[in-house]
């Protein structure tokens, strides 16, 4: 079958010819895979700043957001017969027995490090005709989602942050009632999103539906398909070159919550400054090699003592927030049928997919089509 792969050894990312993946556990399912996101985690990958082969192997392929159909199920699969719609987790757990949360299904919070993620870490991803996971790392999709399901897994990132956030904010201050529906569960409170790329305005729109008054901050300038999709959620786009972070955080008022998605260093020290009483500052980007930064830790300090700051770093993803992805998804194409249209970019066949990758992503979400055309 063909695949997309990066050769780390020689630098390369290209079409390989890869044997095909066969059941050989009874928990397994053979997927063939429909659409791949690509994402700027593929793009590090290909520029070889991050990812890992599998042990023994000279190339690692790439994909970790997808969508695919079951082809075949081994016989003690109970969940899933053939032509069901799943999208896979990415994550694999440690094999360590003294890692409480691999042992509890919950890899996204391995202690270990030594999880596996497919397409990124010692696992072969899904950019490839066929792969085959075990019953218990997929999710189910409803089949009137097939167009979009796609932008699961980036979405997922927003569900799990949300998911702890939530906990966090309703659970310390006592005037707040746990009990809040999901959708009222930001009424009367800010979010400052950093970045308007796929994983801020994914987030964007997971904050802008739970009710929180949103505002997406980055340098972008209008006109923008980006910024229209902001206004039409609802939320207030603000350029970086047209305003500060002290003219934000005047516009705003006291910021309750930043959702950090570009994974800039200077830029997220400068957001930490603004962060309001009772904050809560949520870190989802993944910098790479960036320059030093002059800060005033004991200020930082001071602030998030007095103000009952929390600063939260989140990463991958469990089962709760995939199921959580798919009903918000579900949720954003009945509220904004317009925006939800123009998430996906374009669909292309696998053989652009390294240049597509290397490239500057055009529009939201540049997806790979395995019927593309
Ligand atoms: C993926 C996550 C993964 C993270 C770190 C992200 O792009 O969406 O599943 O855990 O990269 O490797």
């Amino acid at each position: 079958m063909k695949a997309v792969a990066a050769f780390p050894g020689s630098h390369e990312v290209r079409v390989t010819e890869q044997e095909d993946p066969r059941i050989s556990q009874p928990d397994q399912v053979m997927l063939r895979m429909l659409d791949i996101g690509i994402c700027g985690t593929d793009k590090e990958i290909c520029t070889f700043e991050y990812g890992t082969p599998p042990p023994g192997d000279d190339h690692l392929v790439i994909g970790h957001e997808a969508l695919a159909e079951v082809v075949a199920a081994g016989s003690a699969v109970e969940r899933f017969r053939a032509g069901d719609l799943v999208v896979p987790s990415v994550r694999r757990p440690c094999v360590h027995p003294g890692c409480l949360a691999c042992r509890a299904g919950h890899q996204d919070y391995c202690y270990t490090g030594d999880f596996r993620e497919r397409g990124i870490k010692e696992a072969h991803g899904y950019l490839a005709e066929y792969a085959v996971d075990q019953e218990r790392h997929l999710n189910l999709v409803p089949r009137d989602l097939r167009e979009i399901a796609v932008l699961t897994e980036p979405l997922t990132i927003a569900e799990k942050a949300l998911g702890q956030i939530t906990w966090m904010m309703q659970q310390r201050p006592p005037w707040l009632d746990p009990e809040t529906p999901g959708e009222e569960r930001g009424e009367g409170l800010s979010a400052l999103v950093l970045g308007i790329g796929p994983v801020g305005l994914l987030g964007a729109m997971v904050l802008a539906s739970a009710g929180f008054t949103t505002y997406v901050y980055s340098r972008e300038l209008p006109p923008s398909p980006r910024i229209d999709l902001v206004a039409a959620i609802g939320a207030t786009y603000v350029s970086s070159q047209a305003a500060t972070f002290a003219d934000l955080a005047e516009k705003i008022g006291s910021i309750d919550l930043v959702y950090e998605a570009v994974g800039h260093s200077h830029f997220a020290l400068e957001a930490l400054e603004v962060l309001g009483t009772n904050g809560i500052f949520v870190l989802t980007g993944v910098p790479g090699i960036q320059a030093f930064v002059e800060a005033d830790p004991a200020r930082l300090m001071r602030d998030m003592v007095l103000k009952n700051q929390v600063l939260l770093g989140t990463v991958n993803a469990g089962a709760d927030a995939f199921a959580s992805a798919l009903r918000n998804l579900d949720a954003f194409r009945r509220r904004w049928p317009a925006v939800v249209a123009t998430l996906i970019a374009g669909r292309y066949p696998l053989e652009q997919a390294p240049d597509l990758i290397l490239g500057r992503p055009a529009g939201i979400k540049t997806v790979i089509a395995f019927d593309a055309p």
